[in-house]
């Protein structure tokens, strides 16, 4: 005889509570940077939009960015940490498989009920986490969930690699998801496109570790205009399906918060989306540079922290990084 078992029964819909962000003390500049690589503040301004960005201090961790960002995103929410069911990390730069950055977190934040996962979907980590946490609010698995994006990319850059070293840095963005009675999360488009694993990589060759006698990571190297191409030609339609199944328009949005990977590349979407002037449009990425998962949240803080935004507006919100993968989704602001 089969057993006719009892299933957990969720929210009718989940929702961003809260946001928060920590973004390390460091500040290094362009002229910074050239002082290893072949290029200039100008060139880097004007290709990427990178005024200056952030990196982490040599003995702090991605745990230790996420658990900062974790805990702020509970106290603006007021949720207890012990009422967290999941603790989900996005993120490519713990520095080892296992055991997971978002155990690490959970216990650091008093998340003690909470089951932990990390997410490797690069810069698309955090809208799969949304996702992720969405569906998880909705069968019952989980009451309230975090999802932290964060990354500690200064440790895997080649300082001396042109290609990559004045594009990425470090920070965290984290958010809490809780039920809502009304929708607040559309239908997630999403994907990933493995026959472009070549475009961005971590294992092709190592560095030293700047940290003499610290440990060795493998080099991210990054094939910069076949990203840049898929980007602006495949993102944008992405942006525009998220739009179409959540069954708004453009015009129906109060912020387009993209992945900060190139302004340029945010420039092309606004343009294929045909973004009213009126939407703002997240521009992070010049004083943040691109932190691959903890982008989105990142901008999504400061923009609400500054009143460029609504509280309880809606937004598109899209990831896309290596392997090749995608996510986007319209959200409710917190
Ligand atoms: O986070 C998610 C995944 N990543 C992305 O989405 C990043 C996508 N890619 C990009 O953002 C851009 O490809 C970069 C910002 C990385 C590079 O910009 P680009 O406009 O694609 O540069 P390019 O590689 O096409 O190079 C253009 C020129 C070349 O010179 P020539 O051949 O035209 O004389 C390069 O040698 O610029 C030169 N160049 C540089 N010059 C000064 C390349 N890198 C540099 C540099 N400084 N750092």
């Amino acid at each position: 005889m089969t057993a006719t078992l009892t299933v957990s029964v969720g929210a009718a819909h989940g929702r961003i509570l809260s946001v928060a962000g920590y973004r390390p003390d460091r500040i290094v500049t362009n002229d910074e940077l050239c002082e290893r690589i072949d290029s200039s503040d100008e060139w880097i301004r004007e290709r990427s939009g990178i005024i200056e960005r952030r990196y982490a201090a040599t003995d702090q961790s991605v745990a230790d960015m996420a658990a900062i960002a974790a805990a702020d995103a509970l106290a603006r929410a007021g949720i207890d940490p012990a009422r967290v069911g999941m603790v989900l990390v996005a993120s490519v730069t713990h520095p080892y498989p296992t055991p997971s950055a978002a155990a690490e977190v959970a216990d650091r934040i008093g998340a003690v009920a909470a089951a932990a996962m990390d997410i490797a979907a690069a810069c698309a980590g955090f809208c799969y986490g949304i996702e992720v946490a969405n569906a998880l609010i909705r069968t019952g698995s989980a009451e309230f969930v975090l999802v932290i994006g964060v990354e500690k990319l200064s440790d895997w850059i080649n300082p001396d690699d042109r290609g990559t070293a004045f594009l990425f840095a470090d920070g965290a963005g984290a958010v809490v998801l809780g039920p809502s009675d009304q929708p607040a999360i559309g239908p997630v488009v999403w994907g990933a496109d493995g026959s472009q694993l070549d475009a961005i990589t971590m294992t092709q060759s190592l560095i030293e570790y700047k940290n003499e006698g610290g440990p060795i990571f493998p080099a991210l190297e990054m094939q910069g205009q076949q990203v840049f191409r898929w980007a602006v030609g495949e993102i944008s339609k992405v942006a525009q399906q998220a739009l179409d199944v959540a069954g708004i328009t453009a015009d129906d949005l109060d912020a387009f918060i993209p992945h900060q990977a190139n302004m340029r590349i945010t420039d092309a979407i606004v343009r294929a989306l045909k973004l009213p002037e009126h939407v703002p449009v997240a521009r992070d990425i010049a004083y943040t540079g691109n932190t691959s998962a903890a982008s989105i949240p990142l901008a999504m803080q400061a923009m609400l922290d500054a009143g460029e935004i609504p509280h309880g507006g809606t937004a598109l919100i899209i990831g896309f990084g290596a392997g090749l993968v995608f996510a986007a989704q319209v959200v409710t602001l917190p």
